[in-house]
């Protein structure tokens, strides 16, 4: 039956309790291996150690988890979204190909998880539409693995301010550490002497490099197109420019006799942009390695939502997909 609105409603208010994720798996009376994605996890005794968690009636699977004397709990890594998806999902074998180890009583183990706990089932208890299994744990591992989350019914990572948080004096003469300006230019300074050594090192002009990422970005562009995007981008470049490009064997222009002219990226281009790019790249892991591989992740998505709002049609779309 369809949730009522009052039901989607408390459905709604109950999930601003942001939680983990977890997916619990046991073996059926006949062997075949059993796993339901849930976040009714819930940790409630330290000696002996007990955990709860509640499964809807509805669920095929409840004759089988009432039955099981063993059941295991896997809290989920990040990465692991993807098997929280599939373990919710209606997959008849989700289990296939999933690289599994065996506990107590034969119940799956899944691996890379940021917690695994093996449990003795000890109560069930009814809850309205769930039964609420408190369990013995018998076993358990762990791992520094960034757990994924799950609030307002979607998935989240967890983001923990490392250094404590200093607020600044706002003046209005200058910028300071609470202004992206500040935090972006720092950064950016040090990306771009990388950069420009490396570019410098194999003779290559702001110009000119302008005009190859343009071209690396989306290639065989008009001249006239490149010309206004690079103006966009405050390099300085003309016709003569890339006429000189081409000299130097750097790009290659179309037969301009009919048809507007289109530039295209030569092997020894595109040579040439691939040093720069591995140098920024290397610059770029040297900052980032400050911060774990969630981090860096949390870092990448918020920059790219305040860059994508700010987008002025950068980078083009592939040549494929404009209309
Ligand atoms: C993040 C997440 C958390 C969930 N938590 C629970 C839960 O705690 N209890 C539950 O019964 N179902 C939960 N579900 C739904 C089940 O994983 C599953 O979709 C449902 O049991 C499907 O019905 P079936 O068992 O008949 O296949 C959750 C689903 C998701 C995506």
């Amino acid at each position: 039956m369809a949730p009522s609105t009052e039901q989607r409603i408390l459905r709604n208010a109950l999930g601003s309790f942001a939680t983990g994720v977890t997916i619990v798996t046991t073996r059926d009376a006949d062997g075949a291996d059993i796993g339901r994605t849930a976040n009714s996890f819930s940790s409630v005794s330290l000696d002996p150690p007990m955990i709860l968690w509640s499964l809807a009636r509805t669920s095929s699977s409840l004759g089988i988890f009432q039955q099981a004397e063993h059941f295991a709990v896997h809290i989920l890594a990040v990465e692991q979204q993807g098997l929280s998806n599939l373990f919710a999902g209606k997959s008849k074998d989700r289990f296939a190909g999933i690289d599994i180890e065996r506990g107590v009583g034969g119940v799956p183990l899944l691996k890379g998880c940021a917690a695994r706990f093996e449990c003795r089932t000890v109560h069930q208890y009814e809850g309205g539409d769930h039964i609420i299994f408190v369990a013995e744990v018998t076993d358990f591992t762990h791992s520094s693995s960034a757990p994924l989350l799950f609030h307002g019914g979607g998935y989240g990572r967890i983001m923990r301010p490392k250094a404590e948080t200093r607020s600044f004096a706002t003046r209005p003469e200058t910028l300071s550490p609470n202004d992206l300006t500040y935090l972006i230019s720092r950064l950016f300074h040090d990306l771009r002497d990388t950069s420009a050594r490396e570019r410098r090192k194999i003779e290559l002009t702001d110009a000119e490099y302008a005009i190859l990422t343009l071209l690396g970005h989306d290639d065989g562009q008009s001249v006239a197109d490149l010309l206004r995007l690079a103006a966009q981008r405050g390099a300085e470049v003309d016709r003569p420019i890339c006429d000189q490009m081409e000299g130097s064997g750097l790009i290659q222009l179309s037969d301009s006799a009919t048809a507007e002219t289109h530039a295209f990226l030569t092997p020894k281009g595109r040579e040439k942009m691939t040093m720069v790019v591995a140098a920024i790249k290397s610059a770029e892991a040297r900052c980032l390695s400050r911060l774990d591989e969630n981090e860096r992740w949390i870092l990448l998505q918020l920059l790219g939502q305040v860059a994508s709002a700010n987008d002025k049609g950068w980078p083009p779309a592939p040549a494929g997909a404009r209309n």
